[in-house]
């Protein structure tokens, strides 16, 4: 059975009145407190989730750290949460490090990434303190030589040659990624950093991509690490895959990291320390975008356009990622539509044949599994005023980023 409640956060359910409830709050009710269209965290589940990763890993390597891939979801609030449960953050640059700081991350614990770091993005890491900088390229080296004046602890991420099925777009191990060194290349950086008396080399990153539904790619990356000798740290990325579709059956976190973890028993030192940078599997399930209707237009196709679209999930239009709906108070069920956005154009499509009950004007329609990436590429296409977010738990509701005005719009203008 295709129970799309089963898509939302855990615990989300349909009460007396059929209304659907996430972190103990009506989806209708926030709609009209909060206004359309707006991102919906269960913030019990978003640190469930981010316990699950510690637990889980802690369990099977002692040694060890979990860290949030920042871009995932960049907002303060959310970033705080996961630090609360004792995860670091990974950023990729100034922007997000930006985030951890203001969410009180432990600079200790924040990676920074990024194949193209600017200087600035380089001075503000080592500004705040930042515990590890993962080397991409060797211009990395020479930038970071320059700037440091204390000892800065260094990764070098490796392409793996690993290319597991995902969207092209989100797969970063292949041979010819853009990402890491190649093998040769990723040789030379460990003998210029072994030479180095300010950047010191605590071990290897990498990460072979993003949406990956299949455990047994992870555990090849971690093989192709082994080829470079012992080293102390190992950074052994993010990537599982998120459940969106009814179809889609993503590894458990345990199962990935019986994966995982059981190739680093088998080709790392056993004395290494160990991090992960789970993304998109952390915090996808935990969100929610909740839209009003705005028009049923019945013709060649039924089109139920709603008060968002791509400026608040470009995962569709980008990736192609399919995501299911209910409309709020009539859940599960009903006639094939599409669910379009506002934005001028035809690509603007949140989920084609989708089954909606009865759609009408001014009813709140639910998108489940939109935690992951829609906050992070959300932008003011058409004029969109970005949505807020807001944290449900037990059935309390609070703004942790307020939505744009008409004003913001303006505000950069000179
Ligand atoms: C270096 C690095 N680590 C971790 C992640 C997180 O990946 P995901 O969100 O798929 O878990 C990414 C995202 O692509 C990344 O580039």
């Amino acid at each position: 059975m295709n129970d799309v409640v089963d898509l939302f956060p855990p615990g989300a359910h349909a009460d007396d009145g059929g209304d659907l409830v996430v972190g103990g709050c009506r989806l209708r009710d926030l709609a009209a407190e909060f206004g359309t269209p707006a991102y919906v965290v269960d913030e019990g589940a978003l640190r469930a989730r981010a316990r699950e990763y510690r637990d889980e890993l802690a369990a099977r390597w002692g040694d060890s750290l979990a860290i949030f891939a920042s871009k995932a979801f960049p907002c303060t609030a959310v970033l705080r949460a996961v630090a609360e449960e004792g995860l670091g953050c990974d950023v990729a640059g100034a922007g997000e490090l930006v985030h951890a700081v203001a969410a009180g991350v432990d600079p200790a614990r924040i990676y920074l990434h990024g194949n193209a770091k600017t200087d600035e993005d380089l001075e503000r890491a080592i500004d705040a303190g930042v515990g590890t900088v993962v080397i991409d390229n060797l211009d990395d080296v020479d930038r970071l030589e320059r700037r440091v004046s204390d000892e800065q602890a260094v990764l070098v991420r490796d392409i793996p040659g690993v290319r597991p099925e995902t969207h092209a777009a989100v797969a970063t191990g292949q041979e010819d990624s853009k990402f890491g060194l190649a093998p040769a290349d990723a040789r030379r950086a460990i003998e210029r950093l072994r030479g180095s008396d300010r950047l010191r080399l605590d071990g290897l990153h990498v990460h072979i991509g993003s949406q990956i539904l299949d455990a047994a790619p992870f555990g090849q990356a971690v093989q192709a690490l082994a080829a470079y000798g012992e080293f102390a740290v190992y950074d052994l990325g993010g990537g599982l895959g998120a459940r969106y579709t009814y179809d889609d059956r993503p590894p458990s976190v345990a199962e990935y990291l019986d994966v995982l973890i059981g190739a680093a028993r088998e080709h790392l030192p056993s004395a290494a320390r160990l991090v992960i940078e789970p993304g998109r599997s952390l915090v996808a399930r935990a969100g929610v975008t909740i839209y009003r209707v705005v028009t049923v237009k019945r013709g060649a196709r039924t089109f139920v356009a709603v008060d968002g679209g791509m400026g608040d999930n470009l995962e569709v239009s980008l990736y192609g990622q399919r995501f299911e709906a209910t409309v709020a108070d009539r859940v599960g069920g009903g006639e094939k539509v599409d669910l379009v956005g506002r934005h001028c154009e035809s690509g603007d499509v949140l989920s084609a044949g989708v089954a909606l009950r009865e759609p009408r004007v001014g009813d709140v329609v639910a998108v489940p599994a939109t935690g992951a990436y829609c906050f992070t590429m959300r932008n003011t296409y058409n004029g969109a005023r970005r949505p807020p977010v807001v944290f449900v738990r037990d059935g309390d509701a609070r703004v942790v980023v307020r939505r744009e005005g008409y004003d913001d719009l303006l505000r950069l203008d000179v």
